[in-house]
C-alpha cells in the first residue's frame, strides 16, 4: 500500500515544512489548504522538487460543512490514506489579556484550532482504521505559564491536547489499529506570529525535518506529547 498524507494547512509555514520533508521522504502528498492559488503555488515548489503530490483538497475548519466535504472528497479520491497531520491553526488575539478578550475572537479560535481538527479528525478515522494509520497534531502545551498565555489560543490547544490523550486510550481500550499523538514544534518563524525571529526560533525547515524523522521513526506514539526540542531544567 501506498504511503499517503494528508496535511492541513500545508500551504505555508510548518504544514509546509511538514509536508515538504515528508514528500521527500517518499511520502505521496494531499495538501490541505483554504485557497486554490495559494495550494497550487506551494504545489509547484513541491513538484519542483520532484516529490508526488496527489492534489489538494480545498478545506475550511471553522466551516463544518467545508469539513464534511473534504472528508468525503479525501474516502473518494484517496483510499490508502494512512496519515494525518492536523497542522492548520490560528492564533487568535495574543495581544490581549483573558479579561480583556472579544468573545467572537475567542470562539472563532476554538472553532478553528479545537472544533473544525476535531471534526476532520472523526471523519476520517474510519479509513485511518482501516488502513493502520496515524493522526499527528502539532499544538501547543497546555499549561498557562508566565511569560506566554495568550488565553483564547492556549484554551484551543488545551482542548485539542485532551482531544488526543482521550483518542488515544480510547483507541487503546478498544484494541483499534490506528494512533494518535501530539507535537509541540516549539517556537517557529511564521506568519502565525508575524515572522519573529529572536533566538531559540527555528525555521520551517529544520521543523519539517524533525517531523518527518519523527513520523518516520518506526515506533509507537499513541497518546504522547513530544517535545521536538525538550525544554532543558538546568539545577
Ligand atoms: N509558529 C509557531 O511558533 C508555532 C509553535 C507551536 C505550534 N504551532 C502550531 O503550528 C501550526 C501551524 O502554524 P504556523 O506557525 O505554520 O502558522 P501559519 O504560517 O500562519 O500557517 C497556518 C496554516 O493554517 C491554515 N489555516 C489558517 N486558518 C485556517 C482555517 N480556518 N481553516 C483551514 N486552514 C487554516 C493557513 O491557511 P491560509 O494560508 O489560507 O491562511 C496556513 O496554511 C498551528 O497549529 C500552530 O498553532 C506554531
Amino acid at each position: 500500500m501506498e504511503k499517503v498524507v494528508f496535511v492541513t494547512g500545508s500551504n505555508k509555514g510548518i504544514g509546509f515544512g511538514i509536508i515538504k520533508h515528508l514528500g521527500l521522504s517518499g511520502w505521496r502528498v494531499v495538501l490541505g489548504a483554504r485557497d486554490k492559488g495559494r495550494a497550487e503555488a506551494a504545489i509547484q515548489k513541491l513538484k519542483d522538487l520532484r516529490i508526488d503530490v496527489a492534489g489538494w483538497v480545498k478545506i475550511e475548519l471553522a466551516d463544518l460543512n467545508s469539513v464534511e466535504t473534504a472528508a468525503a472528497e479525501i474516502n473518494a479520491k484517496y483510499g490508502d490514506l494512512s496519515l494525518l497531520v492536523n497542522n492548520a491553526g490560528i492564533p487568535g488575539d495574543m495581544s490581549v489579556a483573558s479579561f480583556d478578550s472579544e468573545l467572537k475572537d475567542v470562539k472563532e479560535t476554538i472553532d478553528v484550532n479545537y472544533i473544525g481538527t476535531f471534526a476532520i479528525t472523526k471523519a476520517l478515522t474510519p479509513l485511518l482504521i482501516k488502513n493502520k494509520g496515524r493522526i499527528v497534531n502539532v499544538t501547543v502545551p497546555s499549561e498557562a505559564n508566565p511569560y506566554w498565555h495568550p488565553m483564547a489560543y492556549v484554551a484551543s490547544k488545551a482542548a485539542q491536547n485532551a482531544m488526543v490523550g482521550v483518542m488515544a486510550m480510547e483507541f487503546e481500550q478498544k484494541d483499534l489499529p490506528v494512533e494518535i499523538f501530539t507535537v509541540h514544534p516549539g517556537p517557529t518563524t511564521t506568519d502565525l506570529n508575524g515572522n519573529m525571529d529572536l533566538p531559540g526560533f527555528h525555521n520551517i525547515e529544520t521543523i519539517g525535518e524533525k517531523m518527518a524523522e519523527l513520523i518516520n521513526d518506526g515506533k509507537k506514539h499513541n497518546g504522547e506529547f513530544i517535545e521536538l526540542y525538550p525544554i532543558v531544567k538546568e539545577d
